[in-house]
């Protein structure tokens, strides 16, 4: 009833925004996978040597021999193991809840490798995949379940053993980049709060630099001095980190008034650069 008086982009909108809620393994998927690999081995990183078939046929064999909540993390080592990956020091970045703003920042400045630029990382990012409930019949297309209603999510598994694999291999300095417009910007169940801390070696990691970066129109809920960064901080001492945290990296405010200069505080670079 309603229905007959939306417009129809908005009806069209809500249709996709039904379908997200369940939607199936990414159309394509080994195209676009074997062709990511091709890309990252031949232009990216010219020279690696890496069996793009065969990491396809590991990752595939991880999935599929499997019910589509019940991919653990070892099920990968096989595709893990065929894509192994040294990363230079002093360069990886980190992030929580600030995606697309770090990958603007690392696209930018070209000195920070994120979990995205490596080859893992950049064949399976934003991709979908799930097997079916009777093994053996190939990816879903059709429906995967949410990450929230499966123990093991085959998604949610191969990016455990990818962060995990991107935060051991970390030496020299890191980079940690945090929202600071969110409750709990350090949350010990993110992604990195869990998994990627953990796996950094002190012995390896010279200084963890923190920066939070909160949005220009504010809130401010966490900062270097406040909230939940503090747990992290005290995490970093406890095991024996080195650690610098900023809150004003200038870097940062340029690149956040250059997406937003119309911003108040952005004024301060009027008439000089934007
Ligand atoms: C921080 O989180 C807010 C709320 O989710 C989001 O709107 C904003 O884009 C995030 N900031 C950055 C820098 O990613
Ligand atoms: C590592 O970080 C510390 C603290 O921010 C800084 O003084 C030092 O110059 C950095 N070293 C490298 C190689 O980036
Ligand atoms: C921490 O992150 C988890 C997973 O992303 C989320 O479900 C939870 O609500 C967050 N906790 C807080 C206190 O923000």
């Amino acid at each position: 009833m309603i229905a007959d008086h939306l417009p129809a982009a908005l009806m069209l909108l809500l249709l996709f925004d039904d379908l997200s809620a369940d939607m199936g393994t990414t159309p394509n998927l080994k195209q676009i996978v074997l062709g990511r690999c091709f890309s990252y081995v031949t232009l990216i990183s010219p020279g690696s040597r890496y069996n793009c078939e065969e990491i396809w046929r590991e990752f595939r064999n991880a999935v599929i021999q499997r019910a589509p909540c019940n991919v653990r993390v070892k099920d990968y080592s096989r595709m893990f193991h065929a894509s192994p990956q040294a990363l230079p020091c002093d360069t990886l970045l980190f992030w929580s809840k600030t995606r697309e703003f770090v990958h603007s920042y690392s696209a930018i400045t070209r000195r920070f490798c994120t979990l995205e630029d490596t080859l893992v990382g950049y064949m399976f990012n934003d991709l979908i995949w799930c097997g079916q409930k009777e093994k053996h019949r190939g990816f879903d297309f059709i429906s995967c379940p949410e990450w929230s209603t499966c123990a093991n999510h085959p998604v949610y598994s191969l990016w455990k053993q990818a962060s995990q694999n991107f935060a051991a291999s970390a030496c020299g300095n890191i980079t940690v980049i945090l929202n600071g417009s969110m409750e709990n910007a350090f949350n010990r169940t993110s992604m990195f709060g869990s998994v990627e801390l953990d796996g950094l070696n002190p012995r390896m990691v010279n200084h963890v630099n923190i920066k939070v970066v909160a949005n220009l129109e504010g809130p401010i809920i966490d900062s270097c001095t406040k909230g939940s960064i503090l747990n992290l901080i005290q995490i970093l001492k406890t095991r024996g980190f080195r650690w610098t945290c900023t809150d004003t990296d200038m870097t940062l405010l340029i690149l956040q008034c250059i997406q937003n200069p119309r911003q108040l505080s952005c004024q301060i670079f009027h008439n000089n650069m934007l």
